[in-house]
């Protein structure tokens, strides 16, 4: 890399990227210790952020340092960090590939109360058909199963408070239903 940076100013700029992604890399380790080194999780009960969307990643890297979402193991992490690093961190982990946690498929039944519930309430409407989300809405599609069931949870006790629309949505919905999108969810 080095040699070659006298040949032109264009190499130049790339070997100032390359350098900037290594100091991401270096602050995104800590988050393999739990978030996992290949993007699995070590634990079920936390969230995959590898291949999320950078857009929800970024906001709730600021909801936890803000304190919106309150978590005593994010929010100490997320206050050592800066809009820019915060940004940064998201766009790196968006670009990774969303890890397969071989969760079980819903079963039939399961899966038309869950599809049905989705329709009435229009989950779709912001997580997309497949539930990829998009921008500020997350992927849902895949996440690990306990994860799921305890921050649904937690918007509808309002312990995660830093989307109430969310909340409200997920007050409206029956606990029913919502036992069955989170089988169906981890399982897409
Ligand atoms: C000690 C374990 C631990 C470490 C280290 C850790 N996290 Fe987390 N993270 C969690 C847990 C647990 C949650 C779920 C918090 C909750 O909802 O109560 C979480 C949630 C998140 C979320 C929210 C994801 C979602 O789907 O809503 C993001 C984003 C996140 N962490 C990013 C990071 C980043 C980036 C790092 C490294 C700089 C990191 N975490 C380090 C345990 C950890
Ligand atoms: C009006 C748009 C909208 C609708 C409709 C909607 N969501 Fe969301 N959802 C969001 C947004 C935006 C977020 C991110 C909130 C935040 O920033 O914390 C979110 C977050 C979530 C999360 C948290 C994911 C994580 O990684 O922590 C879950 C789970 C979820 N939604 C499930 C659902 C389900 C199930 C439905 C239908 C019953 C639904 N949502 C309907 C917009 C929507």
């Amino acid at each position: 890399m080095f040699a070659k940076l006298a040949i032109s100013g264009a190499l130049v700029l790339l070997f100032a990227g390359g350098a900037r992604a290594e100091t991401i890399a270096e602050k995104a380790q800590v988050c393999a210790g739990c978030h996992g080194e290949n993007g699995k999780p070590v634990d079920k009960t936390i969230p995959t952020i590898w291949g999320q969307q950078a857009g929800y990643l970024y906001i709730q890297l600021r909801d936890f340092k803000r304190g919106d979402r309150k978590s005593e193991i994010m929010q100490p992490i997320a206050s050592t960090f800066e809009r820019d690093d915060m940004l940064a961190i998201a766009e790196y982990f968006s670009q990774k590939p969303w890890p397969d946690l071989g969760q079980p498929r819903a079963s039939k039944e399961v899966a038309e109360k869950a599809i049905n519930a989705s329709r009435s309430v229009g989950c779709p409407a912001c997580h997309l058909d497949r539930f990829q989300g998009d921008g500020t809405v997350p992927r849902l599609a895949g996440m690990g199963r306990d994860y799921l069931a305890k921050t649904i949870a937690d918007f509808r006790t309002r312990a995660r408070a830093n989307n109430p629309g969310m909340s409200d949505l997920m007050l409206a919905t029956s606990p029913d239903d919502l036992a069955a999108l989170v089988d169906y969810l981890a399982g897409l």
